[in-house]
């Protein structure tokens, strides 16, 4: 389909349809799809795990109940290692939206299922890691992955798949850097090891979706921005709905894993640079609406992330670092709002 048939099947709001989505950019997705095969390595998860260091639980095996003070692990890492598992256990609800939305075609299919697999070891090896290691209490992790998938995830953008694909871009980055800060603050060497190999993953599911997205601003040039605009206003980690999520949040923005400025700064400004957001020509109306939108909300996302820098500054010099980092109790991060 030509870029212009595939213009021509989007509607009044210019919200590109997912039919146009998938067939235009199907030879893009192939064309990556391919790459990413050549560049991914292979690895495995039971070799990141440190079985030595594992017991018998109590239960029908007879070992040891489960304890806080078995585990090492600064409370906002327990947290963060918490939060970040349970959303890659929410996969199958991710895999049945892409597959809804995108899954009409050969190449988009071959993606999705590869990405799945590519995400299913992540929870594998940090559901091992946090098992062997203690590291959380491993009934309230259990019921809390129960009401987790119970509930299940919808990223809300079913009607725009545009919006979808940024939402993904920015979600693969913003997970990168979840995983490899949380590693770098758990003072475990095995831990920042697997989540290093764990964000590796991660990168390479932003490449594809950062350079899917950079199609897709050709195709759809009007229609990708305002996906954007959108993407970047309305979001939230997949995690948030998880109950405690923001008093977690609160920890790891406090213990630097991640915050506002992050977010802005790592996540945010170099995907709008990539794609050269602010430098684009020949938009339309709707386009430039769009960018004009995205600037605004840049901006105030800008302020928000300097006053909430100021704040943690004044508050960790007259609190001390250790007590706002570690002052969460492990209980607290499963507990309602
Ligand atoms: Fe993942
Ligand atoms: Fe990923």
């Amino acid at each position: 389909m030509s870029v212009t048939n595939a213009n021509a099947v989007t509607n009044a709001n210019a919200v590109a349809n997912a039919d146009a989505v998938t067939a235009e950019l199907g030879p893009d997705v192939a064309r990556l799809l391919d790459r990413h095969l050549r560049t991914a390595s292979e690895w495995f998860p039971h070799q990141y795990v440190p079985w030595g260091r594992g017991q018998d639980f109590d239960g029908p095996l007879g070992g040891e109940a489960w304890a806080c003070s078995q585990s090492e692990l600064p409370a906002a890492v327990r947290g963060a290692l918490l939060v970040n598992l349970l959303t890659e256990d929410n996969l199958p609800s991710y895999h049945h939206e892409l597959l809804t939305t995108y899954g009409r075609e050969e190449a988009w299919r071959v993606w999705i299922h590869r990405w799945t697999a590519e995400e299913d070891r992540h929870a594998t090896v940090l559901r091992a890691y946090l098992h062997t290691t203690r590291g959380v209490d491993p009934v309230a992790l259990e019921r809390a992955r129960i009401a987790h998938l119970s509930t299940g995830f919808a990223v809300g953008y079913a009607d725009e798949p545009l919006a979808a694909l940024a939402y993904v871009l920015l979600q693969e980055r913003a997970t990168r850097l979840t995983h490899r800060n949380t590693g770098r603050a758990s003072a475990d060497p095995v831990c920042e090891q697997m989540l290093r190999r764990i964000a590796v993953d991660e990168n390479l599911h932003m490449l594809f979706y950062r350079d899917l997205a950079t199609a897709a601003l050709s195709a759809f040039p009007d229609e990708m921005m305002r996906g954007l605009a959108r993407a970047v206003t309305e979001f939230r980690m997949p995690g948030h709905a998880l109950r405690g999520f923001n008093g977690v949040a609160v920890k790891m923005a406090f213990a630097g894993i991640y915050d506002l400025c992050l977010h802005r700064d790592q996540v945010v400004m170099p995907i709008l640079r990539h794609l050269g957001v602010f430098d684009r020509t020949g938009l339309g109306p709707v386009g430039e609406a769009a960018r004009e939108r995205l600037a605004r909300d840049v901006e105030e996302l800008s302020q928000k992330a300097d006053a909430f820098a100021e704040r943690r500054a004044a508050l960790l010099e007259s609190s001390g670092r250790r007590l706002l980092v570690d002052g969460v109790t492990h209980s607290t991060v499963l507990s309602p709002e």
